[in-house]
Parts: C-alpha cells; structure tokens; sequence
C-alpha cells in the first residue's frame, strides 16, 4: 500500500497541479458511480521513467484513462458517461465520442492552465482479445484483457486513480521489469501479425528511449515480415483507418523526429523496411542521399516551404527502382502532389540529364523552371556531381534572377502588348542570366536590336 501511494504522490509531483485536479475530478465522477478508473498507456511509462529524475515536470499532452466496472464489468458507454460528467465541469473542453468503440476525448486547446491536452476516455475493452486461458490465477478482470491487447510491456501497465488502492500499478505484464531492462517486449507472438504498424512503433519507441528490442520479440517481427507483411499493406486498405494510412502514420512519426536515421537503420536491420516494399534496403547510396538531403533541407528551406518527412520519405521511394515508385507512393495514400512526382520522376531525371549539354545559364534556367523545389532536390540527390552544383545554383540564386525591365517598361518603350511581350521578356531575362544585360540602359539597347521598334 505504501508503494501504492508512493507511485499516486509521484504522478502528482510530477505533472501540473491542473492537470491533477482533473484527474481527481474524474476519479470522483467514476466512484459516484461504482467504476474504476485508470491512467494506462503512454502516460504511465513515461511516469515510471521520469520518476528516477525528480526535477523533471513531466509533460502529458495526452493521456489514456480506462473506466473498469467496480465488482463486474462497466458497462459500454461508461467511458462516454465519465467524459460527459466532466465535460459539464470543464465547459471549456471540447468532448468528442466515437461511436463504434463507445469512447470519448476531451481536448483543450490553449487552455490557461490545462495548455493543450487531448484526453482518452474509454471503457475497459474485453471483446475484441480472447482473455488468455492458461492461468487460473490471474483474475479475469476486464483491465487486464484491455491491457492484453495493447503492443508493449512497457505500454501495458495501468495506474489505479480511484480507492481502495488507489496508486496501485496493474503490471500484469512485467511492463516495470522491462522498463528497468530498458527493452521492448511485445505482449504476445502473433501482436504484429494482428497490426504490423506495432513493429514501426516498437522501433520508434526503441530508440526514442535508447531500449533494445527483445531477441524473442524480434524474432516476432521476424516471422511478421516474411509471412508477407509487404502484401497486407498493399491490399488491406479495406479495415479502417487502412493499414497503410496507419503505416505513413508511423512513418510521419518517425521521419520528422531527430532520431530519424537511427530509427531507418533499426527498421532496416529487421528487414521492416519491406513493409513499405520488398525490395527497399537502406543501402550505403540511400544513406548517402538522405544526408545530402538533410544538408539542402538546412540550406534552401529557411522558411520551411517543403514538408520535410515526406520529402525525406519521396526520397526513399524515388530509390526503389522507377516500376515501383508510382505504387508505393499511392499504398501509402501519399498527398497527390508527392505521387504525382514519384510517377514522373524517371522522366524528370532523364530531362536532367540534359543539363551536361547546357553551356548558358540561360539554358540551364529553361530546362529546369518547369519542375517544382522537391523535383528538384529529389533529382540533384540522385544526380553526378556537376548537374547537382547546377540544380544548387539554380535553386539558391538563378531562379531569383529578373530582368531589369517588365511588361509595363516595354509599353512604355512603345512596345504593343501582345503575344510577342512573353517571348521578348523571355529573351530579356535569357540575356540577363548570361550576362548579356546588366541595368535598364543595356536591357534597352538589347531590345531596341532585336525587337526594333
Ligand atoms: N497501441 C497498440 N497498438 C497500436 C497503437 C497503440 O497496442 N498500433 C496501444 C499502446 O499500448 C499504447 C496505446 O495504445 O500505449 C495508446 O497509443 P498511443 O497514444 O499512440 O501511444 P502512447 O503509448 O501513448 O505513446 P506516445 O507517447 O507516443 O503518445
């Protein structure tokens, strides 16, 4: 008990005082009505880890509660009930209910003391994971079936908010034991059979932590992958939200953390990278590019233009040979701008090509203003050296060049609008960016030879 409410002062210490008084509010609303309540998931993990470092406030945007019944099982819309009782306490929230699994959120956004927090309010879930027979001596709770089919140890432990025992740890799992371990069990073997987005997670959580995988829990992931994960992706886009929504979702996550390449590296010694195609490998070239990336990324994108996990995952895909990269761009239900770059990429590239035949900038400018930033940067990674200086030049000043006279200066020379304008300020800017014309008094004298008035 004492260990209990050690763990209950912890959780209090550690997160904003608002923050607790909600938890308390919503402990009281669930006793009045004969249920329990639990913080399980993320939030509990991330408690147990910060608990060794005491300064540290712990930073919960998000956070998991499960109403359990007190003697039997709570009903199914306990979880709805609870956020609406306390919805009527904190108006200021905004409640959503998802109907197919009867659970709500509670979200505040901005709020002067709660900040930003998305709450999770569901009701211990038995149906969907059969209780696991083999041992009598574990009760049949319904909490403890609802942390069974969670993916992690370490993600499978529920505090108790609510009396008697309040602050006890349900560990059903040996989620603490590994978390002291500092590695990643999965809770049963066929858990990335049933959602191969677990092994992403798995690899995400691992080295967002610095935890192994455990060797039996990989050798789970093993047997995923080569029991035809690949396959799933592509065709299971039947269930809701698609496996391969959830993929780019994991994606998403992993490629825009600073841990991103460690994070592939992991994934790639799992061979998980043929999740996303069979025959992707993070190979010495990819790495190669995806630095280069990340060098252009820091040098062109100041104003941050480009969204660049995706940029950083149109570059793993453009690397799968060109048959293959239109198809996985739309699995992963990419934006259509990104597919519609990775289907004409071959294209793109061999047009490039032709830069080795431009000796004017002017020419240089022509063949590659009709392609967008991210073609671009997508073609100079993959590009020799001198067509990668050019695409460099170009994108940090050729393409900011103008011209030193515009339309309404040529009306004003005299000059007729009409279709003859687009092609005497094309030939204007050519001279400019070849340094034919440098001011106003030579772009004139240039015109006045080729387009005499
Ligand atoms: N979960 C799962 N399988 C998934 C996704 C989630 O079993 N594919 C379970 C995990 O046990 C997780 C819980 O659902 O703890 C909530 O998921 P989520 O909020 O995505 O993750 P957190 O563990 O809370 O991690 P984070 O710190 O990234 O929010």
């Amino acid at each position: 008990r004492t260990q209990h409410s050690a763990l209950r002062t912890n959780l209090k210490n550690h997160i904003n005082p608002a923050l607790w008084q909600l938890l308390t509010k919503a402990s009281q609303e669930a006793t009045k009505r004969g249920w329990h309540l639990y913080v399980v998931g993320g939030a509990v993990r991330d408690l147990l880890l910060a608990q060794n470092i005491q300064q540290e406030p712990l930073l919960l945007k998000d956070i998991d509660l499960v109403v359990d019944g007190f003697h039997e099982s709570a009903d199914a819309g306990a979880g709805v009930e609870l956020a609406t009782a306390l919805q009527k306490l904190y108006p200021n929230a905004r409640l959503d209910v998802h109907g197919a699994f009867q659970t709500a959120a509670l979200l505040w956004h901005k709020d002067p003391e709660l900040d930003s927090l998305w709450v999770d309010i569901a009701t211990a879930r038995t149906e969907f994971y059969p209780y696991p027979a083999a041992n009598p001596e574990v009760e049949a709770s319904s909490i403890r079936q609802d942390l069974y089919r969670r993916d992690f140890t370490i993600n499978a432990m529920a505090l108790r908010l609510t009396t008697p025992r309040a602050g006890e740890l349900l560990d059903y799992f040996n989620g603490l034991i590994d978390l002291e371990a500092r590695q990643m069990r999965v809770l049963h073997p066929n858990s990335f059979i049933e959602d191969p987005t677990r092994i992403y997670r798995g690899v995400r959580f691992a080295v967002r932590l610095g935890f192994t995988i455990e060797s039996q829990t990989e050798s789970y992931i093993r047997y995923a992958i080569n029991s035809g994960v690949y396959d799933r992706t592509a065709r299971e886009n039947n269930k809701t939200p698609a496996l391969s929504t959830r993929l780019k979702a994991e994606l998403k996550l992993i490629l825009e953390a600073p841990y991103w390449k460690r994070a592939l590296e992991l994934l790639d010694n799992l061979s998980a990278l043929q999740c996303i195609h069979p025959t992707l490998k993070l190979n010495v070239e990819l790495l190669r590019q995806l630095r280069l990336l990340e060098r252009c990324l820091q040098r062109f994108d100041n104003s941050q233009a480009i969204t660049h996990w995706l940029l950083r995952l149109e570059a793993i895909i453009a690397h799968l040979a060109p048959e293959f990269r239109s198809k996985v761009a739309t699995n992963l239900q990419l934006p259509d701008d990104s597919i519609k770059r990775l289907s004409h990429f071959s294209k793109a590239m061999d047009n490039i090509a032709g830069l080795t035949e431009c000796r004017l900038k002017s020419q240089v400018v022509g063949l590659l203003k009709k392609y967008d930033l991210e073609t671009l940067i997508l073609a100079a990674l993959q590009s020799q050296r001198s067509i990668r200086r050019s695409i460099w030049q170009y994108i940090s000043v050729w393409r900011f060049v103008q011209a030193p006279l515009n339309g309404n200066d040529l009306q004003k020379l005299g000059y007729k609008p009409g279709r003859a304008f687009k092609e005497m300020l094309d030939d204007l800017l050519a001279a400019t960016l070849d340094g034919v014309v440098n001011d106003r008094v030579s772009a004139e004298a240039f015109l006045s030879q080729k387009y005499p008035l």
